[in-house]
């Protein structure tokens, strides 16, 4: 193992608060890892802050009616915040709009270009006339080429999910302005990715990944396969790192060279700060410092190849070590998403939860996605609070409290007994045997650790617990105390050591826990035992005989049936929002006349039955009562509405439009449907009361 290990969780984006992916993604495994680094008196380091760059940012201060730089400002305390009160243990929380940042980034950039690193090449870019500016991708909004939605992103459409590049919008628009956007030739600096995987250092850094976890090895290896292509590294925008290099003005850094550039700079501010400022040079430069990225799988790309290569390309920096990326947390069976609210805010749970953080980190440790997406419900939170905190761990301490202080007065009894009868003999075989077993337990959680398994590392540190309460169901103290004083003060006085080991066990996934169990124990373990538990040093008593424990109190509580009603009442999903102002509304249609709109013949109809086309997504078939007859109509909003939901409302059908054949079935007519700005269909309904073939008019 290195000397020092240099922990890293990725910078999140400064537009908005965190949720409970977040967490389960990224900071609470990062946090675990350190935690015990720190224990087994390992050198760690742990480092993050707020990205504050990249269009992320710039569409929110959009969105919200206001500038980048109250957006970074709101959101670097929230986030900040949010950490801090679920005790993610950083050493340092910096931000990337610091101007150390901005140098350190600049700096970076400028030694590549200096070496010749980066090739200019010119392309043609969307352009904004009219805000005069070029148009990341995101801000080109036009008719989707797959399924014709009006609104489609540059890069998204995110009514049928398809990538785009913003050359296949049809009819595209500028979303800042509302104008078409010109093509213009920009001049930029890319990376040549494809050249750059050959430089030995980065071959030799290869071989490494490939010990690396499923996921992220796959990805890792599937983009080198591919092909690499060279990738700018500057953007024609306005927010960001400007590009330090003469003929760049108006360009800035692309968010993904600076961001994990970010780490080096908050370790730079953090030794700045220490009054040791070159410090940081050890941590990421000298070869017995490890490197360990903790990340989303949707970073893997940047943080085993693009990061690196340009770690690789400065030269004299380490790389990457391990990159132990995690898949996605769902929550109740459906994707976490912002923009439609569909998420458990950390600020928010604790204002309804205040004191049960490690319930949750409890929770999200044992459903982290650690090598498939995995899904959070609120069902599950209490089962794993009431059956397993409270059941397991909390009521183990609280039996064995309980009793130290009914039979002895809460002083530790110590663990000397004569094994002069057969029941002592018995009883010091147990503890024999639940000790080799907790041993075990022991090295086995350690093991999972190191190898990064952080949910199994937690369920082993339950078995502990379990193991705990199996002893005293074995020994029943309590029906011996009667008989043999003496032999029960020997077995509380083990599972009283075993609580300690507890409080010990439970610090890297429930800090909070191992405080209150600590103080209930009047225990304040010195680095020595806690460090020797940890590198299994063998054997450690913590608790020494007469010392006075505190009084005993419940470690956790049973969440009711009513609090998780009101959480998943909570939940509710709204539909996907634009996330920018949207283009100007669809233009007016030439003038008609009264003779030409009398030639419509409208009429109230009521859906009688409705079901899919086959073989066509969109269409669902209609049979529309007129009161006078029914009509057949084909109408293309199966991706809005079930047919289930909508039998039985009324409709307003255009019944004169000439028949057309539709996958091979006769449409006579066309009902009238409303269209939202987001593309989400209505209805265009008559009064309730209004009869089946009333005329419209
Ligand atoms: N802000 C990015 C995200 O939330 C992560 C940046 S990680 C860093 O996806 F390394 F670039 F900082
Ligand atoms: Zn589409």
């Amino acid at each position: 193992m290195k000397k020092r290990h240099l922990i890293t969780a990725a910078l999140p984006y400064a537009n908005g608060p965190i949720h409970i992916g977040h967490l389960a993604g990224c900071y609470l495994p990062a946090d675990i890892y350190t935690r015990f680094l720190k224990a087994k008196g390992e050198e760690v380091l742990f480092i993050c802050g707020t990205d504050e760059h990249g269009v992320a940012i710039e569409l929110k201060a959009r969105k919200e009616n206001t500038t980048p730089q109250a957006v970074v400002d709101k959101y670097y305390e929230v986030i900040r915040d949010s950490f801090k009160d679920f005790g993610i243990d950083f050493s340092h929380f910096s931000r990337t709009s610091r101007p150390i940042h901005h140098e350190t980034a600049q700096a970076f950039f400028k030694k590549l270009y200096d070496n010749g690193r980066f090739k200019e090449i010119e392309t043609a870019q969307f352009y904004d006339e009219e805000a005069k500016q070029f148009l990341a991708d995101r801000y080109i909004v036009g008719t989707c080429p797959k399924c014709g939605h009006d609104g489609a992103y540059g890069d998204q459409c995110e009514k049928c999910g398809s990538s785009l590049s913003p050359d296949e919008l049809i009819n595209p628009r500028s979303a800042l302005s509302g104008a078409a956007p010109v093509k213009r030739i920009t001049k930029n600096w890319f990376l040549p990715m494809d050249e750059l995987a050959e430089a030995p250092g980065f071959k030799a850094y290869a071989k490494r990944v490939e010990g690396w976890k499923t996921n992220v090895k796959g990805q890792f290896s599937s983009w080198i396969q591919q092909g690499l292509q060279p990738r700018s590294m500057t953007r024609d925008l306005d927010w960001g790192v400007p590009v330090p290099v003469a003929g760049a003005e108006g360009k800035v850094l692309y968010v993904w060279f600076d961001a994990p550039i970010g780490y080096i700079s908050a370790t730079r501010e953090y030794f700045a700060e220490q009054g040791d400022p070159e410090a940081w040079k050890t941590w990421w430069q000298d070869p017995s410092s490890s490197l360990v990225h903790f990340i989303g799988k949707d970073n893997i790309v940047f943080h085993t190849i693009i990061f690196p290569m340009i770690l690789n390309e400065h030269g004299d920096y380490n790389l990457p070590d391990q990159v132990p990326a995690n898949e996605f947390l769902n929550l109740e069976g459906d994707k976490l998403s912002t923009s439609r609210n569909w998420a458990i805010w950390l600020h928010e749970y604790l204002l309804e939860f205040p004191g049960k953080q490690d319930e949750l980190r409890y929770t999200l440790t044992s459903i982290a996605p650690e090598t498939k997406d995995s899904d959070f419900t609120w069902k599950d939170y209490q089962g794993r609070v009431n059956s397993e905190l409270v059941a397991i761990l909390g009521n183990f301490v609280n039996r064995v409290m309980v009793l130290t202080h009914k039979y002895f007065e809460g002083l530790v009894p110590g663990n000397k007994l004569r094994p002069d009868t057969a029941q002592r003999a018995a009883v010091m075989d147990a503890i024999r045997a639940n000790s080799e077993e907790i041993t075990g337990f022991q090295s086995e959680m350690i093991q999972s650790l190191t190898d990064f398994r952080f949910r199994e590392a937690q369920a082993t540190m339950m078995n502990i617990a379990r193991a705990g309460n199996r002893f005293l169901a074995e020994t029943e103290p309590w029906k011996l105390y009667k008989t043999d004083a003496a032999a029960v003060a020997v077995i509380l006085d083990h599972a009283l050591q075993i609580c300690a080991q507890l409080a010990l066990a439970c610090e890297p996934f429930l800090p909070y826990t191992s405080g209150r169990l600590l103080e209930q124990l009047q225990w304040e373990p010195d680095t020595q035992v806690r460090r020797a538990w940890w590198r299994e040093q063998q054997p450690v008593k913590p608790l020494e005989a007469g010392h006075q424990l505190g009084q005993p109190e419940l470690l956790f509580r049973n969440v009711e049936d009513e609090m998780m009603d009101a959480q998943r009442a909570k939940l509710v999903k709204t539909p996907e929002k634009m996330e920018m102002t949207s283009p100007a509304y669809t233009p007016l249609k030439p003038e008609i006349t009264y003779e030409d709109f009398a030639k419509l013949d409208l009429r109230v109809g009521q859906v009688i039955a409705a079901e899919k086309v086959a073989g066509a997504d969109k269409l669902l078939q209609l049979t529309i009562d007129l009161g006078f007859e029914q009509r057949t109509v084909v109408s293309g909003i199966a991706m809005h509405f079930s047919a289930e939901e909508i039998v039985g409302g009324k409709v307003t059908l255009l019944a004169n439009l000439a028949p057309r054949k539709l996958r091979g079935i006769m449409s006579q007519g066309m009902i009238l449907m409303a269209e939202n700005k987001d593309g989400k269909l209505l209805f265009v309904a008559p009064n309730a009361s209004a009869d089946n073939g009333s005329t419209i008019s």
